[in-house]
């Protein structure tokens, strides 16, 4: 099993990285948790697959097991939902002694790690992400939160899980989409900060070679990730390089209404235009952006986007949470595998769109 260690003093926690783990995972939670009682928190579509085994493999380790099973999809990360979550919670007895696992993609781990961070004022919970984007992304680092109709994840919290527990396997149930969804954020890591992982990804020639090599995929970027939270937990500096793409990738998201492109695929978007931009201006090295778009191709994510409207997208820019004030911070990149963050005047932005 490969293991990675989130040094965050008395919020240090272990991530898991193994093909098979949900076989047993009622063995690997009782290494952290001594008390009996544990609330899976999942979606529908993911308990078709994993919640009865999961359910019987905690039974067997003596485990009480509560499951609350909700619709799939970004609406059920509302305020209403939680709501019931607590209530259901309450129903259930939990104690602040007791254990959630958020068993989902991000919108569980999100939710559920939010209810856990809030009710009682904190209650112990563990991540078994079963997307791409959770098990490299959403799942480490501790970010938990609710939409509001306004827009997304405006209530949240930093609140770290006790481990974290990847199977990689989970990801074949995974729509192919979804897959390819979170191919982008794999790609924005080699982009930012590892050559190596972006020209391995572009040497592997079918879905059966990434699979075959998507446990070291994952533990790399974990790696990646956890070094960047261990130096800025609370994403005030070095954290936004995991932005690589994330502005115009969010103003596209909200300009079609979150329907038209995933979060993946709308980051795909936003890292070709930027980079576009900065390969122009000498910023980026000469020859990224080809390679940029070689490898988005590869990973069947589109990378060009006939942004008319860019007013539009400036103002779904400017109504970012993170993009308030005179300045903003946009990433680029230097080259393949080396981002950085560069401050810039509100108004510049349109020179990157
Ligand atoms: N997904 C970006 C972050 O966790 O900061």
């Amino acid at each position: 099993m490969k293991e990675l260690r989130v040094n965050l003093c008395e919020n240090s926690y272990a991530i898991y990285i193994k093909k098979g783990l949900f076989n047993y995972i009622g063995e690997e939670i009782k290494k952290i948790y001594n008390n009996k009682k544990v609330v899976i928190i999942t979606d529908e579509n993911v308990d078709k697959f994993y919640g009865k085994i999961i359910k019987s493999n905690l039974e067997k380790n003596d485990f009480n097991v509560y499951k609350i099973v909700l619709k799939p999809g970004e609406k059920t990360k509302s305020v209403d939902e939680l709501l019931k979550i607590y209530d259901k919670l309450l129903d259930f007895g939990v104690t602040r002694e007791d254990l959630i696992i958020t068993l989902g993609g991000g919108v569980i781990g999100d939710l559920g790690g939010f209810a856990a961070a809030t009710l009682f004022r904190g209650i112990h919970f563990v991540q078994v992400p079963t997307s791409l984007l959770a098990q490299i992304d959403s799942s480490i680092g501790g970010k938990v939160a609710v939409d509001l109709p306004r827009g997304k994840n405006l209530v949240g919290s930093f609140y770290h899980p006790k481990a974290v527990f990847i199977d990689p396997n989970m990801l074949k149930t995974l729509e192919k989409r979804f897959l390819y969804d979170g191919m982008a954020e794999v790609i924005k890591y080699g982009c930012i900060r590892d050559k190596k992982l972006f020209n391995d990804l572009l040497k592997y020639n079918s879905e059966e070679e990434l699979f075959n090599n998507l446990e070291d995929i994952i533990y790399t970027c974990c790696s990646i990730k956890k070094e960047i939270v261990e130096k800025d937990e609370k994403d005030t500096g070095e954290r936004m390089i995991l932005n690589f793409g994330h502005t115009i990738g969010h103003a596209i998201e909200k300009y079609f209404n979150f329907e038209k492109y995933t979060h993946g695929e709308a980051v795909a978007l936003g890292m070709y235009e930027i980079t576009k931009k900065s390969e122009k201006m000498g910023i980026t090295d000469k020859g990224a952006l080809q390679l940029l778009k070689k490898i988005l191709v590869q990973y069947q994510l589109e990378y060009e986007i006939n942004l008319e409207n860019k007013e539009k997208i400036l103002e779904a820019i400017s109504l970012d949470k993170k993009n308030k004030g005179e300045f903003m911070n946009v990433v680029l990149l230097k080259k393949i595998g080396e981002g950085f963050i560069k401050e810039i005047k509100r108004e510049e932005m349109i020179n990157f769109i």
